[in-house]
């Protein structure tokens, strides 16, 4: 019998019986491309063998039964990697590692590797985009890889890695990258969406059937997601970004989704000659190049799961030249930045209209979270009056549109981070005041209500 052919679009994934040139569910131009099974009868022979690999005895288990024995945690090596894998790996876990090319994913999991080879048990690094050789060159660079159980697997094919796994029984397998294998199963090209899903689902039931821990590397896309979007982190345990500017020499790894730990906990390296380092104060490594007391800078406590960081939050305030005034802002939300200009200018009466506004987190970080608002409205009012905020005061609190501070969460925790760096001062919200934090020696909290009673205690 002839299997029918399916379109699937590349971008949402949606399935349709015919070619469209528009894809009726997302929008999205030219994204169908067609995927056809190869052998009906063959392949659906070995899905279910693979699906039945699984779990074999499927009868339900009562609550008190289940042995935790797997959630025990295998360590990298690595502190800062195992601290955003929540721990360290979790046997039989599926962890997917995304970032743009370039950017330190090879290299943050071969330092893994040889770790694990040396310590745990056997490895395996299959590489669809470097031959063995290549690796290898890396690795020498790296040190630390030699006379360990690292098996280096040059291959495309998702079977043929099956049976590697299979044969070795590795302790890790790590696949680079997940957009160039391919099953036999498809006819369609290694990254489409359906190979891509393939491959996810037949690396979970690997991991999951022989309780092998696997990391899966995603390319990102240009608008920053990953490619074969939404099917992967569906499948996966653990989502986990890689980001940093290329030109800055250290890195962050981001926990976006994790089955086994907390979300949004950051890992921090450098990038040197002899591969990633880890940096286990980053607020150091943020503040270190501030210059201190000088007009529109501000040094915010922010928190990123469960580890605060200090980091300097830069804005430039300068006469706009066109008519239309200029707002820019790097590692913070730009339409955060336009609502804090707008209650700057109602609330606390600074003109801001004929103005160009620049905003940049130094260091090449990025903020999300409101707590932030305080050291924008302090580094913005800090430029416009050219006078510089204290060096020793820290600022965090989010901003109402009516001018208001409000509280934020784990204020004692940046609070602690402020008086570890050094700092002698911090303004924070009123409602963040602790009594226990009040009697802290060596540091003076300042409660706010209002932007104007901020500035007034900024800018005296
Ligand atoms: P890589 O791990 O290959 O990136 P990815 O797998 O994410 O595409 O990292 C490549 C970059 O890292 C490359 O530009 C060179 C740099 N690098 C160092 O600076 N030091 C090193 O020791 C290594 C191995 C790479
Ligand atoms: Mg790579």
């Amino acid at each position: 019998m002839k299997q029918k052919a399916v379109f699937v679009c590349q971008e949402c994934g949606s399935q349709a019986p015919k070619w469209a040139g528009r894809c009726n569910d997302c929008g999205a131009w030219n994204s169908l491309v067609e995927e056809r099974p190869i052998e009906a009868t063959a392949s659906a022979g070995a899905a279910t063998h693979r699906y039945g690999l699984m779990n074999a005895g499927t009868s339900a288990k009562l609550y008190d039964d289940v042995e935790l024995a797997n959630a025990m945690r295998l360590s990298t090596g690595i502190g800062e990697f195992d601290r955003v894998l929540g721990g360290g790996v979790v046997p039989g876990s599926l962890v997917l590692l995304g970032g743009e090319p370039g950017i330190g994913k090879s290299t943050l999991l071969l330092q893994a590797a040889a770790y694990f080879a040396h310590n745990v048990g056997p490895v395996l690094y299959a590489s669809g985009e470097e031959s063995e050789h290549q690796i290898k060159s890396r690795g020498d660079r790296l040190g630390g890889v030699a006379s360990a159980p690292l098996y280096l697997l040059s291959e495309t094919c998702i079977e043929r890695i099956l049976e590697e796994i299979a044969r070795l029984k590795p302790a890790l397998v790590i696949i680079d990258s997940v957009q160039t294998v391919f099953s036999l199963k498809f006819q369609s090209a290694p990254g489409s969406i359906g190979q891509v899903r393939e491959a996810a689902t037949q690396f979970l039931f690997a991991a999951k059937g022989q309780n092998i821990p696997t990391i899966l590397v995603g390319h990102v896309t240009k608008d920053g997601s990953l490619a074969g979007p939404k099917v992967l982190e569906h499948v996966v345990d653990t989502v986990l970004y890689f980001e940093g500017e290329r030109h800055h020499a250290h890195r962050v790894v981001r926990a976006v989704k994790n089955r086994f730990g907390a979300v949004s906990e950051l890992g921090v390296f450098e990038m040197t000659g002899a591969g990633l380092k880890p940096v286990p104060n980053p607020s150091r490594l943020f503040l270190s190049e501030r210059a201190s007391g000088t007009p529109g800078s501000a040094v915010l406590c922010c928190v990123e799961g469960s580890r605060p960081i200090l980091v300097e939050v830069q804005a430039l305030v300068s006469t706009s030249t066109y008519g239309n005034a200029r707002r820019m802002a790097i590692g913070i939300d730009q339409n955060r930045l336009s609502l804090l200009l707008a209650v700057l200018e109602k609330r606390a009466g600074l003109s801001l209209a004929g103005d160009d506004v620049y905003l940049n987190i130094a260091g090449g970080m990025s903020v999300e979270e409101p707590a932030a608002d305080l050291s924008v409205v302090a580094a913005v009012a800090s430029s416009i009056r050219n006078r510089g905020l204290s060096p020793s005061t820290a600022v965090f609190g989010e901003v109402g549109l009516s001018g208001e501070i409000r509280g934020i969460p784990q204020s004692a925790l940046r609070v602690r981070e402020a008086l570890q760096m050094g700092f002698t001062r911090v303004i924070l919200p009123t409602a963040n005041l602790d009594p226990a934090d009040v009697s802290l020696a060596g540091i003076e909290l300042v409660g706010v209500k209002t932007v104007n009673e901020a500035l007034d205690q900024l800018l005296p």
